[in-house]
């Protein structure tokens, strides 16, 4: 088993790029199998949730080339070799659930995409993008099989443009029903959407594509539905929270680092939070400096919100550096229901984290009433003691590298699969700031490379 072992009191120092944004780069790869024609990709991460996407891809029939190096990729689907995802990509359905939009239109087969745990249709946590894409159109069906379940999907009468409003402006609901409208007949209008960058930047790519797609005010996505496309040439936004996740780290080691294409326009709510806290932060043409300017102050809060909100995925590492911030600060999870698991293990290095039902702050949020543990209060400045540590997800993965980096003593992270599935070398990033980690095999076990290849390849929840 791989591990990163991480030593704090080293500040971080010098210049990182963002890398392109793992939520934007897999809808993107997923959207161009909409039609036969070429897309190439420029700023791709080099990461384990893109090598998912292009594997998926693939599979069905997309030829792909990856210059890894360069950042670059080029897929044509020029047809379609099957429509059935295979079980191995049935861990999350974030982004396999996005064939159907994507493949409804282009194919008189059933799409076929298993989903592990059984996950009916009407319950969460896919019901809206199910709902909407029936709204169109689709005939979809959940059936139990033998080892799991899969949803079916057709549009034996070929989709229709409609009305859809989102019960909540969900960002793969989203994502889905525009790839289905793109070839719908007519127009589809689909309220309440959600509007976060990368959703944005599908629609830049869509419009290029041929798509014509406009985003109005309100969070209302209008789409016309075409079936004349063009080879497309697409430059993918920055990873808004890899560049978050780095001036957490900055600021949280007392040191001074320029993230490179960080994005102004898409980090706003963030740059205010660290403003508040005390962070020092300089924007430039081409990046955002980020640095420490004296004793952080607590005393915030924090409600996560769809965009342009503070968003669910800074949240983890933010609660990690408010352990340093001076004064009680609330955090309010309002994106999803159960967040804060991490936060027990930054609890047993010595943060004092609270954690309560009630939505704390401002309002009430749909969790109101509800069991959830959604709402904390963190209390600091504590120092934090070495553990040994398991990563139980992407994001609170890179929280505990940031609580390593902020320790006096050492870290040991299990788990590290997770981060890589979503920061393009974080290991090299941080040993070039000068952060002390290193990854090393745990004696006696297996590396993870090897142990990969037997893994069913899940994609980074969340
Ligand atoms: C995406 C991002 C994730 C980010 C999230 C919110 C990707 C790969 N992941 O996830 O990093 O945290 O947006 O910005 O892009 N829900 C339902 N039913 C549905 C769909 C969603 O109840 O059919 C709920 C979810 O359980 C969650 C909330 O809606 O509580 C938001 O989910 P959603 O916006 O869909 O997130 P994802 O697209 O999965």
């Amino acid at each position: 088993m791989d591990i990163f072992k991480v030593r704090g009191g080293a500040p971080l120092q010098g210049e990182v790029r963002a890398s392109g944004a793992k939520n934007a780069t897999t809808k993107l790869l997923v959207a161009s199998l909409l039609s036969d024609k070429k897309s190439v990709f420029h700023n791709v991460p080099d990461i384990g949730d893109v090598e998912v996407t292009v594997d998926l891809c693939k599979e069905i029939g997309a030829e792909i080339q990856w210059d890894r190096a360069a950042g670059i990729i080029e897929i044509q689907t020029k047809e379609l070799k099957s429509s059935y995802i295979p079980q191995r990509f049935s861990g999350s359905n974030r982004i396999p659930i996005l064939m159907i939009g994507a493949l409804l239109g282009r194919t008189e087969e059933d799409i076929i995409v298993p989903t592990s745990g059984g996950c009916p249709i009407g319950t969460r946590p896919v019901d809206f993008h199910i709902e909407a894409l029936r709204s169109l159109g689709a005939t979809i069906e959940y059936r139990n099989m033998k080892q799991e379940g899969a949803y079916f999907a057709h549009a034996h009468s070929g989709l229709q443009g409609a009305i859809i409003t989102l019960p909540f402006p969900s960002v793969g609901a989203t994502e889905n029903t525009i790839l289905a409208a793109v070839r719908a007949k007519g127009t589809t209008v689909i309220k309440n959407a959600a509007i976060e960058p990368e959703v944005v930047d599908m629609i830049l790519y869509l419009q290029k594509l041929g798509a014509n797609i406009a985003l109005d005010v309100d969070r209302t996505i209008r789409i016309q539905g075409t079936r004349k496309f063009f080879d497309v040439e697409h430059h993918i936004i920055s990873d808004r929270i890899e560049a978050a996740s780095f001036a957490m780290a900055a600021v949280g080691t007392k040191g001074r680092v320029f993230v490179k294409g960080a994005d102004h326009l898409h980090m706003i709510t963030f740059l205010n939070k660290m403003r508040e806290i005390g962070a020092g932060f300089s924007i430039k043409n081409n990046g955002i400096e980020f640095y420490y300017d004296g004793p952080l102050q607590g005393g915030l809060h924090i409600e996560t919100d769809v965009h342009p909100g503070f968003m669910t995925d800074w949240q983890q590492p933010f609660v990690a550096l408010l352990t340093q911030s001076a004064g009680s600060s609330v955090i309010h999870e309002t994106v999803y229901e159960n967040r804060f698991g991490y936060t027990m293990m930054l609890k047993e290095m010595g943060a004092d984290i609270e954690l309560f039902k009630q939505c704390l702050g401002g309002r009430e949020c749909r969790y109101a009433g509800q069991n959830f543990y959604h709402s904390v209060i963190v209390k600091g400045p504590t120092p934090l003691h070495g553990k040994s540590i398991s990563i139980p997800d992407l994001r609170a993965g890179f929280a505990y590298v940031l609580a390593g980096l902020m320790s006096q003593e050492e870290m040991i992270i299990s788990g590290i699969h997770f981060v890589k599935r979503g920061y393009e070398d974080l290991l090299g990033k941080l040993q070039n700031l000068g952060g002390q980690i290193e990854q090393t095999t745990l004696p006696g076990s297996a590396s993870d490379t090897k142990r990969d290849k037997n893994l069913q390849p899940i994609l980074a929840v969340i």
